[in-house]
């Protein structure tokens, strides 16, 4: 039986390692590809969703981490710092534990969700609530590192999107060729920028102009397809946020470091990217997990909110295979099911425990 080994030694040949390297591996990737029968059949497309929820501390960063502790691990680092909006916190504090390294965590103080908390405080992270945003403390991190012996494991941090970029590795050995369309949030930037790199480095097309001696595995490459929150859209907006809002605190972002490689990705494939209301992350969030059997945090469904706006506006492609990363699981932030589409609270029927009451709640009596 082949056992999953996490992305560094999946991929070994196409990241930067050794023989000598002593890989920092919690077993990330080789996340579900999963089809989404109703989102296929309603835009007439073949939908798939990338399920990073499934990683070993629930989000995507775990593939840029493994990555990141690792090259720090090998420059003989004691310390790491990241600033986060949760979830590279998350992850950060998972794999320098294993590392056995001191990690340091910066978040915005009050905005980041309970899971995402206590997955940094089990860890035995320092966690440092800053009374700012995710911005703020990106740029208290990088002055950090530039100044103190602590390394910054942030996405500006290229080893996290040499990581990173496995995702797309994953989709293309999945399908057999890159699909048309790839959709995904925008926060910091990272993901869009590593999933480009890794879809352009398994193209033919790739390795024809760089040389690269790896074997080319895709024939083409998708059109990237990003969403920032309408709150925090920077990149749309042309400017940066300077306090920016939206439920989906894990991309409230006002000045993403990647912003320009984001653009690039965009440009380069022949892509987009746009923002999705609150109203419209939630109606996604509430898709997947009533139609499709996914549960993802609010963040995570921006990607199929903006294939169901661009649907509605009838602007989406048909007939085409769209694959949409879910970057992050429900259970980080679950409060959000417990609301109803209006808003209002879910109050579960209560019943004495006779097989009566509990039939008469169901309607079978
Ligand atoms: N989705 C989730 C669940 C995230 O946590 C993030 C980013 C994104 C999407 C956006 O990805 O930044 O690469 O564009 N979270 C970072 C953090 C900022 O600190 O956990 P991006």
């Amino acid at each position: 039986a082949h056992v999953w080994r996490g992305v560094i030694n999946e991929y070994r040949d196409r990241l930067p390692v050794t023989d000598r390297t002593e890989v920092v591996t919690l077993g990330e990737g080789g996340t579900p590809l999963i089809h989404a029968p109703q989102l296929s059949e309603l835009t007439g497309n073949t939908v798939y969703v990338k399920f990073e929820g499934m990683n070993p501390t629930g989000s995507f960063k775990d593939r840029g981490m493994t990555m990141a502790i690792t090259a720090a691990k090998e420059a003989g680092a004691k310390a790491v710092v990241c600033a986060s909006t949760g979830n590279t916190s998350a992850s950060a504090a998972a794999y320098a534990t294993q590392a056995g390294l001191t990690c340091a965590v910066l978040v915005p103080e009050g905005k980041i969700a309970m899971g995402k908390l206590s997955q940094a405080i089990a860890h035995g992270a320092e966690l440092i609530q800053v009374r700012g945003n995710f911005d703020n403390c990106l740029e208290v991190a990088r002055k950090l590192a530039e100044n103190y012996p602590v390394f910054l494991v942030n996405s500006v941090n290229p080893n996290r999107i040499e990581g990173q970029k496995t995702g797309s590795f994953e989709v293309v050995d999945t399908l057999g060729d890159a699909p048309d369309y790839h959709l995904l949030p925008v926060g910091n930037a990272g993901n869009i920028t590593a999933y480009w790199k890794g879809y352009k480095e398994y193209s033919e097309e790739y390795a024809a102009r760089d040389g690269s001696t790896l074997p080319a595995v895709s024939t083409k490459r998708p059109k990237m397809w990003g969403f920032q929150a309408a709150g925090s859209a920077p990149i749309v907006l042309g400017h940066p946020v300077t306090e920016p809002e939206t439920i989906a605190t894990a991309i409230r972002i006002g000045n993403p470091a990647s912003w320009k490689q984001a653009e690039e990705a965009r440009d380069e494939s022949g892509g987009l990217i746009e923002s999705v209301t609150d109203e419209e992350i939630l109606e996604a969030h509430r898709w997947l997990s009533a139609k499709e059997g996914v549960f993802v945090e609010p963040a995570s469904a921006a990607g199929v909110a903006g294939l169901l706006k661009k649907f509605r506006a009838g602007e989406a492609p048909r007939g085409a295979t769209i694959v949409i990363t879910v970057t992050g699981h429900g259970l980080k932030d679950p409060q959000w099911a417990l609301k109803g589409a209006d808003g209002s609270d879910v109050d579960p029927t209560k019943v004495d425990f006779d097989v009566v009451s509990v039939a008469d709640a169901l309607g079978l009596t």
